[in-house]
């Protein structure tokens, strides 16, 4: 493994340019828990092989912390200090629930269940359908789009915003803002300097949050952000800060990976046609509709990486692991694991055992996985449903971020079977 690779994996905006996927099929058969320094003052250790990723996931509060120093790498050296990075700052605060330990995260996420339990989410079903087949239909009227930002990114986003309970009014700016926090290298959403980029995002997506929720507040509304208002952390309510670092978490999880998972798996679907046409065959079958999304996230892997710190000296697959050090565990290592998977760098939506480790694992085992997986299964029936013959009608691009990597435009061609009849099936 070189400085190079290692350089490349804390660039944000090498995985806008270049297949990262190189290095990670290197680090998994040369050097599975590799240190890297990269471009980062911190130096980490990257992990690669999905049973060394189970042995830390399963391990998290006992050995491995999330809470020390967040879930994600700075996206460079100006973002490393918590002084100076506001999302910095916050991932090291503890105050949100994806970056909690202990009885004090189970105890936060057990107040958020009902809205992500697998009755919760079914109660959804209606309301993602009337979503997506809304939005399909202003689409097939056009004949052209670009995927990602017209679909694959509008219906989870208003679906997490009407779980949340933002008015339609906030979707747009909260869209914007939340890809200058994902992806604050990418020139596409720079408003400055990187560092300036994210920082406007991040805190204007809170502010937003908190307002809402403060006019929310004491009002008996059944949704997640009035669910904020009188949630508790160790018997106390959460503060401003926690109600919009929590909402800012709920907004971007529910959408963001969705979006990349659906965009990738059309991408490699135009690539593959085969795979396409076996889907449209079977699309009453909510089975094949179910592993597909699966083989969509295994392959898309849209959560990069996630940072543990050791809480005490450990060894990870015969390294060993001082405490205090940090462990990156990146996913797409995991989820291409010749040792789990057969013929993993293929794309192959027949996939029926597929032990991905995309919605990880444990205690942080995604909380929204049976949203996702709705949200994703409801997409792709209207799809197969009511587009036909599609085709890219110009390149794919990715965004500049080595946390939440995918694709952000996918423009396509198609034509459509029934705009009208979709339009009043969901009426
Ligand atoms: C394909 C879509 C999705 C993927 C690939 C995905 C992936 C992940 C991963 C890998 C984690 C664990 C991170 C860690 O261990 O540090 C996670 C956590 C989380 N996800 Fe998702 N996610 C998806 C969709 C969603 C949706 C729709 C929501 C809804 C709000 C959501 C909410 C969350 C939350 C709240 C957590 C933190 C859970 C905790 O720490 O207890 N995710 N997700």
């Amino acid at each position: 493994m070189g400085e190079h690779d290692d350089i490349n994996l804390t660039t944000p905006s090498f995985f806008g340019r270049h297949d990262p996927h190189p290095i990670w099929r290197r680090l998994r058969s040369e050097d599975p828990v590799h240190w890297t320094q990269g471009r980062l003052r911190h130096g980490f250790w990257s992990v690669t092989r999905h049973a060394d990723m189970r042995f830390v996931l399963s391990n998290d509060t006992s050995i491995f912390s999330v809470q020390r120093h967040g879930a994600n790498l700075p996206a460079g050296p100006e973002f490393e200090a918590p002084e100076d990075a506001l999302f910095t700052e916050l991932t090291h605060s503890g105050a949100q629930l994806a970056i909690m330990d202990g009885q004090p995260h189970t105890d936060l996420r057990r107040q958020f269940w009902t809205f992500f339990s697998p009755g919760g989410v079914r109660d959804l079903e209606g309301m993602v359908r009337r979503i997506t087949g809304n939005l399909l239909a202003d689409l097939l009227e056009q004949g052209s789009c670009d995927f990602t930002t017209d679909f694959a990114g509008k219906v989870p986003t208003a679906v997490i915003a009407a779980i949340l309970g933002i008015p339609e009014s906030h979707w747009a700016d909260l869209y914007r803002w939340n890809n200058m926090l994902a992806a604050p290298e990418d020139p596409e959403f720079a408003v400055g300097d990187a560092l300036a980029t994210q920082t406007a995002g991040v805190a204007n997506i809170m502010r937003t949050c908190i307002e809402l929720a403060a006019s929310k507040r004491g009002r008996g509304g059944a949704d997640l952000l009035t669910a904020l208002t009188t949630a508790e952390i160790n018997g106390r309510p959460l503060t401003d800060t926690e109600i919009g670092f929590n909402g800012l978490m709920f907004f971007a999880a529910g959408h963001e990976t969705t979006r990349a998972s659906m965009s990738t798996g059309l991408a490699e679907m135009l690539a593959d046609p085969g795979q396409w046409a076996y889907l449209r065959d079977n699309r009453q079958d909510r089975d094949v509709l179910r592993r597909a999304g699966e083989e969509f996230v295994r392959y898309s892997a849209p959560l990069t990486h996630t940072l543990r710190t050791a809480t005490e000296d450990t060894a990870i697959g015969g390294q060993k692991i001082a405490a205090g050090d940090w462990v990156v565990l990146w996913f797409h290592g995991a989820n291409r694991d010749p040792a789990v998977f057969v013929d993993p760098e293929r794309f192959d939506v027949t996939r029926v055992k597929n032990e991905h480790l995309g919605f990880a694992l444990g205690k942080h085992f995604c909380l929204g996985t049976h949203l996702a997986r709705l949200d994703m299964a409801v997409m792709l029936s209207a799809m197969l449903e009511h587009l036909e013959d599609i085709e890219p009608a110009g390149p794919v691009e990715m965004a500049s971020s080595n946390l939440f990597w995918g694709i952000k435009h996918l423009p396509i061609r198609f034509r459509a079977k029934s705009g009208r009849a979709l339009r009043e099936a969901v009426a």
